[in-house]
């Protein structure tokens, strides 16, 4: 046989790149154009176009576009689309490289294929070798009803990579589409989920088996939109008004964690002076104990440039938790809200701030917590809920964290909820107090309702005695000074050098190592 010359190599080539174009054409389009057109009718951007949008320009390579099912059952063998019914792949966000996929509706409603379920977990896979994020973005009609138990089992796969990667490489969902049933429980092991208003809709049982069981009436949008998951159940952390504005929310989100929980999150330039001092953080807290203030005026003060990425900002707003950076570093803030509820402690609020202190700590970021807590939230609603349950997971993932932590008490801090929010106690390493702090095992009426009520009703003037002896135990008790006296304070500290103070205590702790006693895991109280 005659050997093959270079041009025979060039005839065949053109022809093969050609066929190699016109499957790609055809793969990208994934359900075809009819699908395509109406998933842009419905306002919604194709999973390709996602991803390409997502990452950096030019950056997004996909992976499997060929892979198709295998199934023949209930009519399969003649719906058989190139890529299947996911677009899997990476790219960059800023030159950091980061894993994603995302469902396509056009093809079979975005339903879970074994074969799609396979490509999930290559990128999943990927992401833990590599150290990377991972992205998923969900837009499906849930299980592949045509596979059965195939596709049961894709779920299965998935749901354990997330658990395995869960502390390990940072995990973010977009609900920009429906997800429903148990396929919601992929999102939920991740650490942040987004929904894209209007298009994004997550729930157990949708509206129809709603009504079937319990009679109950609730539109799709009620039941599980952006906005009930977001302030009601917390299910969702952000909320977006649309597909683009999601994408430059996670990019801004990934710009304040690390790749993975072995690296620290990446230093940003700081052009905002670490010793500035601000005095109109003297004015911020007002001198009644009772009166309100926006704590969020308290936090941009102090970290850099004012810029702070409030987390499930919707949800339990009597608890504040987010992202900032002080000296250029990422540091995640804890902090109760002094206008809403007076800052109590709740049940979703300790939730939110115990899921929060343990994605930091998971991922190396140090925690600052500003107190201003008249304590838990008394009531049979939050009792029966379970508000020793829910407030214990606070505690325990405060102890449990060993990343720097900072703690600065503003005005009240008070019984348990002092303990809980970060005290000397909860193993943190820098404890600081404003002068107008009052730190006390309850506030000066309670607790003169109980240690003073006989030598209240003893005396001529009961309404006299009562204020007498408020005052007495303000001054004696409600102040910083008996724990600074004590070490419980590391100190006190004029209000507008906080930011410097700050600063120079996370340098002080950035090669802080501490550890956790030899276990196979706490038993956290769920
Ligand atoms: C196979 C599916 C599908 C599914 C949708 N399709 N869901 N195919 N398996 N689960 C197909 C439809 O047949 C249709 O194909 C196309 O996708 C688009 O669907 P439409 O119904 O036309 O779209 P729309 O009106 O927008 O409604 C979207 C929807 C609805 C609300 C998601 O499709 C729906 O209710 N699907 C079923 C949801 C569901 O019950 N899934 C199982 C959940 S239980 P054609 O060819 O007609 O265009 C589950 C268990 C997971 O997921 C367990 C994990 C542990």
């Amino acid at each position: 046989m005659a050997p093959e010359t270079a041009s025979d190599d060039q005839n065949v080539q053109p022809s093969k790149l050609e066929a190699l174009e016109a499957r790609r054409k055809t793969a990208h389009l994934g359900g075809g154009e009819k699908r395509v057109e109406s998933q842009h009718k419905r306002g919604k951007l194709t999973a390709r176009e996602r991803l390409v949008s997502f990452f950096d320009d030019g950056t997004f390579s996909e992976l499997d576009s060929f892979v198709t099912h295998r199934s023949t059952d209930l009519g399969l063998d003649k719906q058989r689309f190139e890529g299947d019914a996911v677009v899997t792949g990476h790219g960059l966000v800023d030159g950091r490289q980061v894993f994603a996929y995302a469902q396509d509706f056009t093809v079979l409603g975005g339903s879970l294929s074994l074969v799609a379920a396979q490509k999930i977990s290559k990128v999943m896979d990927h992401a833990m070798r590599m150290g990377a994020p991972i992205l998923g973005i969900n837009d499906s009609g849930g299980a592949r009803i045509q596979e059965g138990i195939d596709s049961l089992a894709g779920y299965g796969e998935i749901f354990k990579r997330n658990t395995l990667a869960s502390g390990v490489v940072p995990q973010i969902t977009i609900i920009a589409g429906p997800a429903a049933g148990g396929a919601v429980y992929s999102p939920a092991l991740t650490d942040f989920i987004y929904m894209v208003e209007g298009i994004g809709q997550m729930y157990i049982t949708g509206p129809d088996v709603v009504k079937a069981v319990t009679g109950e009436e609730v539109s799709h949008e009620d039941l599980g939109g952006a906005a009930a998951h977001a302030s009601r159940s917390g299910v969702a952390h952000f909320t977006a008004e649309s597909e683009e504005a999601c994408f430059a929310h996670v990019r801004q989100l990934l710009s304040y964690i690390p790749s993975n929980n072995a690296e620290s999150a990446p230093a940003a330039e700081s052009n905002d002076a670490p010793d500035r001092s601000d005095n109109s953080l003297r004015d911020v807290v007002p001198d009644a104990a009772n009166q309100p203030y926006d704590v969020m005026d308290v936090i941009t003060k102090v970290v850099d440039n004012g810029e702070f990425l409030p987390v499930h900002h919707n949800f339990a707003p009597n608890v504040v938790v987010g992202l900032a950076r002080l000296d250029g570093k990422s540091i995640g803030i804890v902090a109760n809200q002094a206008n809403q509820m007076a800052g109590m402690l709740d049940i979703d609020a300790s939730d939110k701030a115990a899921r929060f202190v343990r994605f930091c700590d998971a991922f190396n970021i140090p925690i600052v917590t500003f107190v201003d807590v008249p304590g838990f939230m008394p009531g049979t609603h939050q009792e029966y809920g379970g508000l020793i349950r829910h407030g214990a997971k606070l505690l325990y993932a405060y102890v449990e964290a060993t990343v720097p932590k900072i703690t600065v008490i503003l005005r009240k801090a008070y019984g348990g909820a002092y303990i809980v929010m970060g005290s000397k106690e909860m193993r943190t390493d820098v404890n600081l107090a404003w002068p107008s702090s009052e730190i006390a095992v309850m506030g000066p009426e309670g607790a003169i309702n109980v240690i003073g009520r006989r030598e209240i009703a003893a005396a001529e003037d009961t309404e006299a005695k009562r204020a007498e002896m408020v005052a007495d135990y303000r001054d004696q008790f409600a102040n910083p000074y008996v724990a600074a006296n004590r070490g419980y304070l590391d100190d006190v500290i004029d209000p507008a050098q906080t930011r410097p103070e700050l600063v120079k205590a996370l340098r002080m702790l950035e090669s802080k190592v501490d550890s956790l006693p030899p276990k196979k895991h706490g038993n956290i109280p769920l």
